[in-house]
């Protein structure tokens, strides 16, 4: 497109050469040398005009189809494939996305058909610091004062990436605290899109009203799809906070306390691992079905009830600020908020150091998660290879400490306290996946503090 501004315009410059050496062979066009210039100015503006119209209702018709179908192929997970299909049918029924009203970026509540909220949206450009952030005091920090505001530590504009990323790493480590969540395009009225954007999908739908013979012959008509997070909206939660509190004043029964602690040091582990940086008590959802105080189950009817379906689950949602390149050392040090909560005061359960030591202690493993999380990142437009090598420093470092703590027996207050490490692919040693992996990496311990920091 950039180009064919440039050969039309070229084009249009030799026409006019052309008109003007025509004149010497018709003395009738013969005129003088002032008017001649005149007369050159006249038609390279008129041509200018002209190609610029051109330009113009080329890239009307040479925008996208408005259908994000054939953007969106999940052969490997035929369910989750389903699921975006329903969202696509349902914007194409007129049941568009609605905006959250709560947060700091773009979010929005993704429907059915029948307007049953099936997901969460985040798109890339609606993000905190997205070019279409639909909150103007996102972009007044990111003007006036990103020191304060932003995270430092942080890429910028890839939250989509770390929301895929949380669920990548909760998988491969079987946690299954984060609702899944894949990179998907999707295109709706009611996404913030820019005055061109609109005005263009305007004048396509005028075209294709007036002559639907010569539109219908570009299928490429609509808005431009938006690519960001898809995250399956789980049903019955209620925010963290909200249950901590009541926890306090009425205290869970022996056996769901149990398996609240689980989920909970399975979302310590998220975290960790992950170094999020945005994990307040409003972006962990829990569910929780009390049981009938009434009954008195016996021993068996307690087991048959945990193994049936646990009471109590947790959901680690808002994944988007996470998988920094370094560790936070300025003024801010982003604390997990749950270090402070009873539950994180205990040693992590055996329950938990036999589900995620065996992964997390092998190297090759690892690996493989690096090198997954590299597949996904690498989509990015503005993906930067030695960015992700420091972001993958970072995880290693967490990785490394949590296995120590896990086998010292300590508890999530006590890993967060642990001083922090980056562990780096050594230049000498090898790369790639081998066997000896130890000799291809070295570590460092992070010495600068955050200014304010609790621990
Ligand atoms: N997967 C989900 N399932 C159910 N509700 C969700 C889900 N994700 C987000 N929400 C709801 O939407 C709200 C805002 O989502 P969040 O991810 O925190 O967005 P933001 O980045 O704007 O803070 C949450 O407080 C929660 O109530
Ligand atoms: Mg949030």
């Amino acid at each position: 497109m950039f180009y064919f501004k440039y050969i039309l315009l070229g084009v249009g410059i030799s026409v006019c050469k052309v008109a003007l050496i025509q004149q010497s062979r018709f003395p009738c066009l013969l005129v003088s040398r002032y008017c001649q210039a005149e007369l050159f100015t006249f038609l390279c503006i008129y041509l200018c005009f002209y190609s610029f119209l051109l330009v113009c209702l080329f890239s009307y018709f040479s925008g996208h189809t408005g259908h994000t179908i054939d953007m969106n192929t999940f052969l490997d997970d035929p369910e989750f494939a389903e699921i975006i299909m329903r969202a696509e049918q349902a914007i194409e029924c007129g049941v568009l996305p609605e905006r959250i009203s709560q947060g700091s970026s773009g979010s929005y509540f993704v429907k059915d058909s029948k307007g049953k909220t099936i997901g969460v949206f985040k798109p890339k450009s609606e993000e905190p610091y997205g070019h279409l952030n639909p909150k103007w005091t996102k972009y007044f920090h990111k003007i006036c004062c990103p020191c304060c505001f932003g995270r430092g530590c942080l890429v910028p504009n890839q939250g989509y990436l770390s929301e895929a990323g949380a669920y990548l790493v909760d998988d491969k480590l079987g946690l299954g605290v984060v609702p899944k969540t894949k990179v998907v395009w999707l295109v709706s009225e009611t996404f913030n899109y820019s005055a061109i954007d609109r005005a263009k999908s305007r004048g396509k739908k005028y075209a294709l009203e007036k002559v639907p013979k010569v539109a219908k012959k570009f299928n490429r008509i609509g808005l431009p799809p938006k690519v960001g997070s898809f995250q399956l909206f789980v049903e019955g939660y209620k925010e963290a906070d909200y249950w901590l509190r009541k926890f306090e004043t009425d205290p869970l029964p022996e056996n769901t306390r149990k398996e609240f602690q689980s989920q909970f040091e399975r979302l310590v582990i998220l975290d960790y691992v992950i170094r999020n940086t945005d994990r307040g008590n409003d972006n962990w959802l829990v569910r929780y079905e009390k049981q009938d105080d009434g009954l008195n189950l016996s021993d068996k009817d307690i087991q048959w009830a945990v193994s049936e379906e646990s009471t109590i689950k947790i959901a680690a949602i808002d994944n988007g600020l996470a998988f920094p390149f370094k560790h936070p050392d300025e003024w801010r040090a982003y604390p997990f908020h749950w270090a402070w909560l009873s539950q994180a005061q205990v040693p992590f359960s055996q329950e938990t150091r036999d589900l995620v030591l065996p992964r997390i202690s092998d190297m090759n493993f690892v690996q493989d998660l690096c090198e997954d999380l590299y597949e996904l990142f690498k989509t990015d437009k503005g993906f930067d290879k030695a960015t992700f090598e420091n972001q993958m420093s970072v995880m290693r470092g967490q990785i490394l400490n949590l296995t120590q703590a896990l086998k010292d027996g300590k508890s999530p207050m006590q890993l967060v306290q642990m001083p922090r490490v980056i562990v780096e692919r050594s230049s000498t040693g090898s790369q790639g996946r081998i066997v000896h992996l130890s000799n291809a990496f070295t570590q460092t311990f992070h010495s600068r503090k955050p200014f304010f920091s609790s621990w």
